[in-house]
């Protein structure tokens, strides 16, 4: 595990609320990915969208506490700068308190992680201050859930009307309240989005929502235009990896099957020796 004493602290998230220069968030599962990341970030999440974007499945539920452990070791192994927060599994804080302390405990002496997120709102409240009143920074995440959200075509905007948004903005002064280091919001109308950065004093970190948002956070696989089919309407894809890699590999097979490669510089063959 690397030292930590460049890492950026979560007093540091915690006093970029309101400044000028939003706090550049992304997620990483691998090391040498947040080798790369690690440069440009401020916070990298190893969260649970590891699922869909690693694992093949069809949500975040699948995700185990051991995925994000080993996950998160990698990261910590890979980066060196970066706020490293880790993702609560689905089942793993929701239904008691005690038991979200002692999974966010693991979490974090087995990584030597930052900081934990959790999903929820003002329900989520009491579990939240449980965690932080131990010791352990906690990220919220408010707006569209995705542990609560089971199928890809089932994400729906959030605070859409009057209603939702005062919803929204009674579960950001709930985890403030709690504790709450900093929160996600996910998949909002900007306008939500907004009354929610300027009624709380903690960064909101920004994911479909606004760019008045403190700090913004994409899925690195997503920004690297590397994931299936579905590409949320949030997303910029910086780069198109896929066809990047596409290529790659269909070189490498025309080559390997035509005899191309290995070609003499990639074989180790004993040198002349002068007479
Ligand atoms: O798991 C994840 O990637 C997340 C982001 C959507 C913020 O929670």
């Amino acid at each position: 595990m690397t030292s930590d004493s460049n890492r950026i602290t979560i007093e540091d998230i915690r006093s970029a609320k309101g400044r000028d220069e939003p706090l550049v968030c992304l997620t990483a599962y691998t090391a040498r990915v947040a080798q790369i990341l690690d440069q440009y970030c401020d916070l990298l999440l190893v969260g649970d969208s590891m699922g869909m974007v690693l694992y093949g499945m069809e949500g975040t539920r699948g995700v185990t506490l051991d995925m994000i452990i080993n996950h998160g070791q990698a990261i910590m192994r890979g980066s060196k700068r970066a706020c490293v927060v880790l993702d609560m599994p689905f089942g793993t804080y929701e239904d008691d308190p005690a038991n979200a302390l002692k999974n966010a405990k693991r979490l974090m002496n087995e990584t030597g992680a930052s900081a934990v997120k959790l999903e929820g709102g003002a329900d989520l409240a009491p579990t939240i201050k449980h965690i932080v009143d131990a010791g352990i920074p906690v990220m919220a995440h408010i707006g569209l859930l995705p542990q609560s959200v089971e199928e890809p075509g089932g994400f729906r905007v959030q605070g859409k009307t009057e209603d939702t948004q005062e919803q929204l903005l009674q579960d950001a002064r709930a985890v403030e309240q709690a504790g709450a280091f900093a929160m996600v919001i996910e998949a909002t109308l900007d306008a939500a989005a907004d009354k929610i950065t300027q009624a709380v004093s903690i960064p909101t970190i920004g994911i479909g929502a606004s760019p008045n948002c403190d700090g913004q956070i994409l899925v690195t696989e997503d920004m690297l235009g590397i994931t299936g089919d579905y590409v949320p309407k949030f997303v910029k894809q910086y780069a198109n990896m896929s066809e990047i890699m596409d290529d790659a590999a269909k070189h490498y097979a025309q080559e390997v099957r035509t005899r191309r490669f290995p070609a003499k510089d990639h074989l180790y063959t004993l040198s002349k020796k002068a007479s």
